[in-house]
């Protein structure tokens, strides 16, 4: 027999002496939808007379399927065409609600077909949600009918920096190769019924009012400085062309989010939040008007007001707020959901605020950041995450009350693209470290390390199979 290789591994898993015999397991295992399992539970037996797969709904039935498939590549052959399954109960439910990955098509374009193809990585492991950041300075990726321009000119950019961007660096080298893309409306149904169909979630993230550089290239009037032609930024860092806090542009914002809000029937939208400078604001008689009308103390305080403004859509919609941790800081809406990027602490501070949270730390699930020594891995943007360190990750911060650990409803990793050109480097920044992830966000029981990497080699097969690269284990 070869070794069970279940990854995510299950809760429980009990492997009994026997098989059962069959010529075709995955046909002849009985299904069912059962009343006495939570939402998210299912069970698998196999006994000596057959296999059966219940689940408390059909998501948690789709779990059973994606582990019996797996436990199933470890039957053998008999010489009568036969299979020998292993006998095995598996009692199984996932820790957290939200198992995400982020992917940032703004910074580099992905196609569609990779995208598709995330999905079904995300389905292998029992991940549920597709956190999909579609705009950004350097790109606006989402088809948006009331303002062609946002794809017709902020989709593209003329070129890009060369290498890596140094903190305070002001003086660049250009690839001179135009970069760009977008997804129509088509595109962004197929890639949502897609990723349903496989119990995924996709949740649009529309960054404002910081990172919107490429919006407002392509209509100047959004910005501090109307009178001003940017371009579709071509370097990476923080720009410090946000938006403007006008009512049209209030209006503006609104009618996309309704657009959005028409492509993707997710109850989650993301409204970024994160990294947005205030200074344009502190220089700006509108902003400052403005500011003095809502008697606010700082410019920063503007970004709070803007975000309730254009978040009424969701709202009237139906939806719930998800924002950067930096929202927690802005006086967001009680309700915003809170992923925390900057530092496990920023999910502590998230929850005792009241806030539902995602845990999102860069120290612990930032995959853009190197993996092996920098001397021989490829350009990335820094920090050091080895795989051992994500199978390691706790999302749940030590000291928190039983009521705020009750807050945190998941985890997610994240891939951002400024030093990932295409599908290949980013199948080699994401896996397999979104293997140990997955193990973490479902709650796998913890074994060694090694382990661990028993089980993950023979996972790999399955990664090939889908058709995205990773990077090979040490
Ligand atoms: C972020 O990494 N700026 C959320």
């Amino acid at each position: 027999m070869s070794d069970i290789a279940i990854v995510p591994a299950p809760r429980e898993l009990t492997v009994h002496e026997g098989r059962w015999l069959t010529a075709d397991p995955i046909g002849e295992a009985v299904r069912d939808v059962v009343e006495n399992l939570g939402n998210t539970e299912y069970r698998i037996e196999v006994t000596a007379e057959g296999a059966r797969l219940t689940a408390g709904s059909e998501d948690a039935l789709r779990h059973a399927e994606t582990t019996y498939a797996q436990l199933v590549e470890a039957a053998e052959p008999d010489e009568h065409g036969k299979v020998a399954v292993p006998l095995a109960h598996v009692a199984d439910a996932p820790r957290f609600g939200w198992r995400g990955m982020m992917l940032d098509v703004a910074r580099h374009f992905m196609p569609k077909d990779f995208v598709l193809k995330i999905i079904d990585v995300l389905a292998l492991h029992r991940l549920n949600v597709l956190h999909f950041h579609l705009t950004d300075d350097q790109g606006w990726r989402v088809e948006i009918e009331a303002y062609p321009r946002l794809t017709e000119i902020g989709a593209w950019r003329a070129e890009t920096m060369v290498g890596k961007m140094s903190h305070g660096q002001t003086e660049f080298e250009y690839d001179g190769t135009p970069h760009g893309g977008f997804y129509t409306k088509d595109d962004l149904r197929e890639i949502v019924a897609y990723a349903a169909e496989r119990g995924i979630t996709v949740v649009p993230e529309i960054d404002l009012p910081g990172h919107m550089q490429a919006a407002i290239t392509a209509y100047p009037e959004l910005g501090n400085h109307p009178d001003r032609q940017l371009a579709v930024r071509q370097v990476w860092g923080i720009s410090d062309d946000v938006l403007n806090v006008n009512d049209a542009t209030v209006e503006f914002v609104k009618t996309v989010l309704r657009e959005v809000l028409e492509i993707f029937p997710s109850p989650y939208i993301h409204l970024g939040g994160d990294e947005c400078p205030s200074v344009q604001w502190a220089e700006s008689e509108a902003a400052q008007k403005r500011q003095a009308e809502l008697g606010l103390d700082e410019p920063g305080q503007l970004q709070g007001w803007f975000t309730a403004q254009v978040a009424e859509v969701l709202a009237e919609e139906g939806r719930r707020l998800v924002g950067w941790d930096e929202m927690v800081d802005t006086d967001c809406p009680r309700d915003a959901v809170i992923m925390a990027w900057r530092s496990a602490q920023r999910g502590e501070i998230a929850v005792k605020a009241g806030h539902e949270t995602v845990m999102a730390p860069c120290e612990s699930v930032y995959f853009d950041y190197y993996q092996g020594d920098p001397a021989s891995e490829p350009l990335a943007i820094g920090g050091n995450i080895p795989l051992e360190k994500v199978y390691d990750f706790e999302p749940i911060p030590d000291g928190l009350s039983a009521e705020e650990q009750a807050l945190i409803v998941g985890t997610q990793c994240q891939i951002w693209t400024e030093y990932m050109e295409g599908p290949e480097q980013v199948g080699y920044m994401l896996l397999p470290r979104l293997s140990a992830f997955a193990e973490r966000a479902w709650g796998s029981p913890k074994t060694s390390y090694d382990e661990f990497l028993t089980r993950l080699r023979p996972h790999l097969t399955r990664i090939e199979r889908i058709g995205v690269n990773y990077r090979p284990l040490d």
